[in-house]
């Protein structure tokens, strides 16, 4: 596996790529990698002839007050783990390159942005967007690879490409989640031992949900109503939103009808731990 620090590098790598006629794949991530990510460059590396990863904690993409500093970096094993799955190439910009002391653009998206995550995280879908868009440039790929536990990443970005004809496959990738339900995430780390047994809570919420809509409830006042009596079996939790949104606009829903394309999406503080999770349906 190559080791790319330079974006100079990095576009003369993907020149001769494009000269071969090679794809590229392309799976962006923060690092501290677990299964989930693991999942999204073995999709590429399966679909692809060429498969380039990127770590970067991005600082655009953190308020003031969140975890940037302490966010977990584990640089030696993720290096591990993405040769042995196959990677064919690393991409661990310099942030002081990547964002010169002169950046003064950003991407930002009017409405996608706002609500859910949006709302506690004002500014974080436009650093996402803005990383991304320049990770694109450098790297050029076929196809880029999203996982569906950042549902609204997803849409965000989905909606950049499109919205500036950017030349690129955006692939969804299912939610990777541990032997209990909990969906992993690099953050899962600072739970303590009584909040991981209780993080459980959040799948359970979401399975509930499915199974009243499957069940032929249509009342989403009744189902957020159940959502939050779930969640609030455990102790340790505090709920920032359980929202039932179409999946496309992000908007919430207020009756569910026939044929809808809904999103069950949660946030969840335990401490100053902020987990999520999400399920995409379609209303039969
Ligand atoms: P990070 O949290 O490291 O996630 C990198 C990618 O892995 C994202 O596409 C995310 O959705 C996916 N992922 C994380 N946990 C997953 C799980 N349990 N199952 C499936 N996919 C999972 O998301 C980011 O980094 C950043 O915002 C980034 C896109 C790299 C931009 O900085």
């Amino acid at each position: 596996m190559q080791v790319l620090s330079s974006p100079k590098t990095l576009k003369k790598l993907v020149a001769l790529l494009r000269k071969k006629n090679k794809s590229i794949g392309f799976v962006p991530t923060m690092g501290s990698l677990h299964e989930g990510h693991l999942t999204l460059a073995k999709k590429s590396i399966q679909e692809n002839n060429f498969t380039i990863a990127s770590i970067f904690v991005n600082p655009l993409q953190f308020g003031p007050r969140e975890d940037f500093k302490r966010y977990p970096r584990h640089l030696i094993r993720d290096k591990k783990l993405l040769r042995e799955a196959g990677v064919d190439a690393l991409f661990l910009p310099d942030a002081d390159e990547f964002y010169p002391k002169d950046f003064q653009t950003t991407v930002s998206l009017s409405r996608l942005s706002q609500p859910l995550c949006g709302k506690s995280r004002p500014g974080h879908f436009s650093g996402v967007a803005t990383v991304i868009m320049k990770l694109l440039n450098l790297t050029s790929p076929d196809r880029l690879y999203l996982g569906l536990k950042d549902y609204q990443q997803c849409r965000v970005v989905e909606q950049m490409v499109e919205d500036m004809g950017l030349s690129v496959l955006v692939c969804r990738v299912p939610i990777a989640r541990e032997k209990d339900g909990l969906a992993m995430s690099s953050r899962n780390i600072y739970l303590s031992s009584q909040e991981r047994a209780e993080a459980v809570i959040l799948s359970r919420a979401l399975s509930r949900a499915r199974d009243f809509i499957r069940l032929g409830q249509r009342n989403v006042g009744f189902i957020k109503r159940e959502i939050l009596q779930t969640l609030r079996s455990a102790s340790l939790a505090r709920v920032d939103y359980a929202e039932i949104v179409n999946a496309r606009t992000l908007e919430s829903v207020v009756k569910l009808q026939k044929g809808d394309e809904v999103v069950v999406a949660l946030a969840v503080y335990f401490s100053k731990t902020r987990l999520i999770d999400n399920l995409t349906m379609s209303v039969g």
